[in-house]
């Protein structure tokens, strides 16, 4: 017998079907709710609201779990790679050895852009976000490739544009690098594995011999792993309510991209960093900042504390933070902002404030001080959290397509003007 929630309005009361996940979480189908009582909720941000059903990703909040496809997210950072895990989120398995190595090599055949792609990032002036450069490219592909404006083709057509734009991206990245500073760009070098070839796209110079360095490549090969999915988080759900419209992959990508951007989501991993430096040189009183992030009045919050869904540790934070003592350990990096960060954490976990909201570090709040160790500037962090996302972003677009999934469209409860004759402008 299944399960049902009662809803009792005015004199009726209505019986609504409870839908329970393979980890027993609940939730109540309202498909019919409108229908059957006029009535429709409300939940400002999704906070309550559930949006699919999804086998790509397990988050339980308040135990601090995530795993992809049913793998621990720790487990997969230190034993998987990026390109492993991409292959386990898009098509749900993680791969065969054979399996692995044709996935790698369809990639590194297409890492390559189409020459008329420079003269659209030469069209950037060296001040554009790099954010902005690389949701741009994306949607160009839908230019180069207007085969992949189709997104019901068969499906390895749609796997030809999965596969390129997983080529593309780090080249389109380190490209939208190089505009900012000026240099000319690198070409891909598929001698080397994915996280190498962008780190040298990224930093080789015309007049020097570049080599990567294994452990930078390899921290960036864990960062991207923990990056690489989130359920249905701003970005996820902005990229299936684009798709949804039967809008292709790319142009779904393109505006995944650009919900990242913003502070309260990926953009938070600069900001984080501008926030330290901004405590540093004010002389490192965390006990300043941490009034200001509790003071309703001032519009100063804690970045990279916080969490829609966790409301414990976030689990990639964990790791990111061992990581950057380890990282910055091997590099014989000393950052201050690392200490701050530090502080910042004790005084928050025992700050009644915190306390009381489960404000616990995020993903974002220790992965910028890796980065900076690693060489790449603040406002290309960002970029780096979509180089990661771009998998997962991959994937909940396949399933939302795959399940033929409707087009996203909620209602709204309307608190404007009722009905009103027009007024002439003499009267106005
Ligand atoms: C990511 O969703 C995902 O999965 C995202 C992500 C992913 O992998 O895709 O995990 C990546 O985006 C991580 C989050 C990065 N953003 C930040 O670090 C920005 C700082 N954090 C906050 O802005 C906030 O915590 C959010 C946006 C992350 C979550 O906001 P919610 O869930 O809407 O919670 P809220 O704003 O309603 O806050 C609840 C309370 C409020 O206080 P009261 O009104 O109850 O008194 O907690 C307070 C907030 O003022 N609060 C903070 C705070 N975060 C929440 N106060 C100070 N500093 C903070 N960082």
């Amino acid at each position: 017998m299944s399960k049902t929630a009662e809803i009792k309005f005015e004199d009726k009361s209505y019986s609504l079907p409870i839908v329970e996940g393979t980890e027993n979480e609940q939730g109540i189908d309202i498909a019919k709710l409108r229908a059957e009582s006029g009535l429709i909720t409300l939940d400002p941000g999704f906070k309550n609201t559930g949006s699919t059903k999804s086998a790509i990703t397990f988050l339980d909040g308040e135990k601090g779990i995530l795993r992809y496809r049913g793998y621990s997210i720790e487990e997969l950072a230190e034993k998987s790679t990026f390109l492993e895990v991409s292959y386990l989120l898009i098509y749900g398995e993680l791969p065969t050895a054979e399996q692995l190595a044709d996935f790698q090599s369809q990639i590194k055949v297409h890492t390559l852009v189409h020459e008329d792609i420079k003269k659209i990032l030469e069209g950037f002036p060296s001040n554009a976000h790099p954010m902005g450069v690389l949701s741009s490219l994306v949607t160009a592909l839908t230019a180069f490739y207007p085969e992949s404006l189709d997104p019901n083709r068969s499906s390895d057509k749609v796997n030809m544009s999965i596969i390129r734009i997983l080529a593309k991206m780090p080249t389109f990245a380190a490209w939208a690098y190089k505009n900012e500073v000026g240099h000319p760009v690198n070409y891909p070098d598929n001698s080397l594995d994915y996280c190498s070839n962008f780190l040298k796209m990224m930093f080789a110079l015309p007049a020097e011999k570049y080599e990567v360095d294994p452990v930078i490549s390899s921290a960036l090969d864990k960062l991207l792993i923990l990056h690489a999915d989130h359920e249905q988080n701003c970005s996820t759900s902005t990229v299936r309510v684009v798709g949804s419209s039967q809008a292709s992959l790319y142009a779904s990508i393109s505006a995944g991209i650009n919900a990242l951007w913003g502070p309260l989501h990926g953009g938070a991993n600069s900001a984080v960093i501008n926030m330290l430096e901004g405590i540093k040189k004010d002389g490192g009183d965390t006990k300043k900042w941490m009034a200001k992030a509790k003071d309703k009045d001032d519009p100063f919050r804690l970045m990279g504390f916080g969490h829609r869904v966790y409301k414990n540790f976030d689990p990639r934070a964990k790791i990111i933070k061992k990581a950057a003592d380890d990282v910055l350990d091997k590099l014989g990096v000393n950052d201050p902002i690392l200490d701050i960060a530090k502080g910042l954490e004790k005084e928050a976990l025992e700050d009644q404030y915190f306390v009381d909201r489960k404000l616990y570090p995020n993903v974002d709040f220790y992965s910028g001080i890796i980065y900076r160790a690693l060489g790449i500037p603040v406002d290309m962090f960002t970029v780096m959290f979509a180089l990661g996302r771009l998998p997962g972003w991959i994937a909940q677009w396949k399933e939302m397509r795959e399940n033929n999934e409707p087009i996203g469209r909620p209602r709204q409860i309307y608190v404007g003007e009722n009905l009103r004759p027009y007024v002439g402008m003499e009267k106005r």
